[in-house]
């Protein structure tokens, strides 16, 4: 039972970010005195720090702590209120409010702390209209229930097959390919009955396998006849043979919208090499069972790149030997931790990571599910968990608050002038390769604040040796000593859009992912990086689906509909001659928000399999009608 609950509400005056109001209401049976409140909330006290009626104590990014005017009692039933202003920036959404509150009560000395309930954020005085659907109702020319949709398919519908089995003769690796993506459905679909069976039975469809032929890397065709036929040249292309016969047969048997096809053929193969997604684990931390299962919904989709965010200002979650402490500490957040509370947390710590042999068993899980995954330790910004566990990474003259970064961390960058900065990345690295098999190591490189280091002592001694000027061209130092070290190490970097600026790194072999604006894509390639696209207004999963105020979500990069996710197209303006340097897309999901897995499910999907799709299917194959109607189907996280 909670005993104490948080409203707020939101008014636009003052210009030009408005009026956060803040009321606690005592529920318990006591009068409520000496007393701390804290919460955590997107829309932040900026300093100088404006509140009438409490006392900002601390603010640490989304942490908010605050003291009441000296002797405030709160009855029960009663309740007290204040005001922020000098706001970040104005809310718009309902969920842009206080995300958790803690209570810490110090009159018996030690002070304990205690969960506060919290609302949903209003804006005052307002009338607040209802989102409408999200989807358009969806509409079939074809009754199969295939997503990504192929290049091509020509198939005439039949009855629908008890399940799907090997066909005489098979193979010991076509029974393992069998049996593999029957796991898969099952793990995906529990309930659903099996949809390939080892066993020949009355109304099953036999299906060989049938390796070799012109199919690039993922290709594959299905010919539908008395035997059905997967032909493939990879692990790859049989898999996603085998994946779309589970999901006409699946379909079928739970939807009499969708068929099984009696003959017929399909033959498809990728749009892009790289159909990826990002998964954020640093902000809320998902375990390795929930990365598993995010990997079989990666699977199901065909897609190929697993890009996991594993380091952040809010934690560490990569364990280094080396390091114990990154993963302690640095992984570890509450009321009395090195770092404090942060969106969703309340008066319990929260702490994760993975150990490296969950990692090894991630890795395995991800490649026999044809997926690569691409590691990312954010640097030199987003740096504060290890930089609160381990000394010497910052310059300890560096006056506190000399720089913020746009999520209200202060001097959160890895030092580029202290040789400590590459001895721990050196260790870092080493046993990465040692995990990550993958050719690319993704390094950050996002968001550090414009005048980062300016105020550091060391960072100026090697600006004046160097000759360097401003921040970007301390990045771009940092950079390319790091590109070297991962080279040294085998690996090509992979990093945000940022890793260009101030001079950038040798494009050659260099991946970018452009994430502000699609035109830094072009403008990317156009200057020999290889590039992702990830653009925040299409494929930033927790952006809000919706303008209106109810809907949930994050608003800074823009509303990003389930259609605009679907539809867009991120080679849109890309010169032809640039088009070989586009690899591909992916969905980028950032978790801030995602202080459950029901709001992670609300706003992840169905935009991750429009992203799959998109990722796969050429423009003109692209279906928003077809894709509502089958993407109902799909299994969420
Ligand atoms: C990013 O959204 N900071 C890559």
């Amino acid at each position: 039972m909670y005993r104490y609950r948080l409203e707020n509400t939101w008014s636009p005056e003052p210009a030009p970010y408005g009026t956060l109001k803040v009321t606690l209401w005592n529920l318990s049976d006591e009068v409520l005195s000496d007393f701390r409140l804290a919460y955590t909330s997107l829309t932040r006290a900026m300093r100088p720090f404006a509140v009438e009626g409490a006392e900002l104590e601390l603010r640490d990014a989304n942490y908010h702590r605050f003291a009441p005017p000296a002797g405030l009692e709160i009855a029960p039933g009663e309740s007290w209120t204040f005001e922020v202003t000098n706001l970040n920036r104005d809310p718009r959404h309902r969920t842009d409010g206080a995300k958790s509150g803690i209570l810490t009560l110090t009159a018996s000395g030690t002070p304990t702390h205690v969960d506060v309930e919290v609302s949903d954020l209003f804006p005052e005085g307002r009338d607040l209209p209802e989102p409408g659907p999200l989807l358009p109702e969806g509409k079939l020319d074809e009754p199969y229930a295939v997503l990504p949709w192929p290049i091509a398919l020509d198939l005439q519908p039949g009855d629908t097959p008890l399940a799907l089995c090997p066909a005489p003769g098979s193979d010991a690796a076509a029974l393992a390919a069998f049996s593999q993506v029957e796991a898969l459905h099952r793990r995906l679909y529990p309930e659903a009955r099996a949809v390939f069976s080892m066993l020949p039975m009355p109304g099953t469809r036999p299906v060989a396998i049938a390796r070799g032929g012109d199919f690039g890397t993922g290709g594959y065709a299905i010919e539908v006849a008395e035997t059905i036929t997967v032909k493939a040249a990879d692990d790859d292309g049989i898999r996603h043979g085998l994946i779309v016969l589970g999901q006409m047969l699946h379909g079928a048997v739970v939807d009499d919208a969708f068929r099984f096809p009696a003959s017929g053929t399909i033959t498809d193969a990728p749009r892009y090499s790289w159909r990826g997604s990002h998964l954020d684990v640093s902000r809320q931390f998902w375990n390795a069972t929930d990365v598993s299962r995010f990997l079989d919904i990666l699977a199901w989709h065909r897609m190929n790149i697993f890009h996991w965010h594993l380091t952040d200002d809010e934690g560490w979650r990569l364990e280094i030997k080396a390091y114990p402490q990154l993963t302690q500490a640095g992984a570890t957040r509450g009321p009395d931790e090195p770092l404090t509370p942060q969106l969703g947390n309340g008066a319990k710590p929260v702490h994760g990571f993975y150990t490296q042999e969950e990692i090894r068993a991630v890795v395995a899980h991800a490649a026999a599910l044809g997926i690569t995954v691409v590691p990312e330790v954010d640097i030199p910004g987003h740096s504060t968990a290890a930089l609160t566990v381990i000394d010497g990474l910052a310059d300890p003259q560096e006056a506190p608050h000399s720089y913020h970064s746009i999520q209200g961390y202060a001097n959160n960058a890895l030092n580029p002038a202290r040789e400590e900065t590459y001895d721990f990345l050196a260790n870092v690295f080493d046993e990465m390769v040692d995990l990550f098999p993958g050719e690319y190591l993704h390094i950050g490189g996002d968001e550090v604040a414009d005048g980062s280091w300016l105020n550091s002592h060391y960072a100026r001694l090697l600006m004046e040796k160097e000759g360097l000027k401003g921040t970007f061209e301390l990045q771009s130092h940092f950079m390319r000593r790091v590109a070297k070290m991962l080279a040294e190490r085998g690996k090509k970097l992979a990093g945000w859009n940022e890793v260009a600026h101030g001079g950038g790194v040798d494009p050659e072999g260099t991946l970018l992912m452009a994430w502000e604006r699609p035109e830094v894509g072009i403008e990317l390639a156009r200057q020999g990086y290889d590039v992702v696209m990830t653009p925040g207004q299409a494929y930033y999963l927790d952006m809000v689906q919706a303008d209106e105020w109810l809907e949930p979500g994050a608003g800074w990069a823009g509303t990003s509909t389930p259609v605009n996710s679907y539809t867009y197209e991120a080679e849109g303006d890309f010169p032809e001659e640039l088009r070989p340097r586009m690899k591909g897309i992916q969905s980028c999901i950032w978790c801030e928000h995602f202080t459950s897995r029901a709001y992670f499910n609300r706003l992840v999907f169905p935009r991750l399999c429009g992203v799959a799709e998109a990722a796969w299917t050429p423009k003109d194959r692209k279906d928003l009608y077809r894709y509502a109607a089958i993407v109902k189907l799909h299994p969420v996280f």
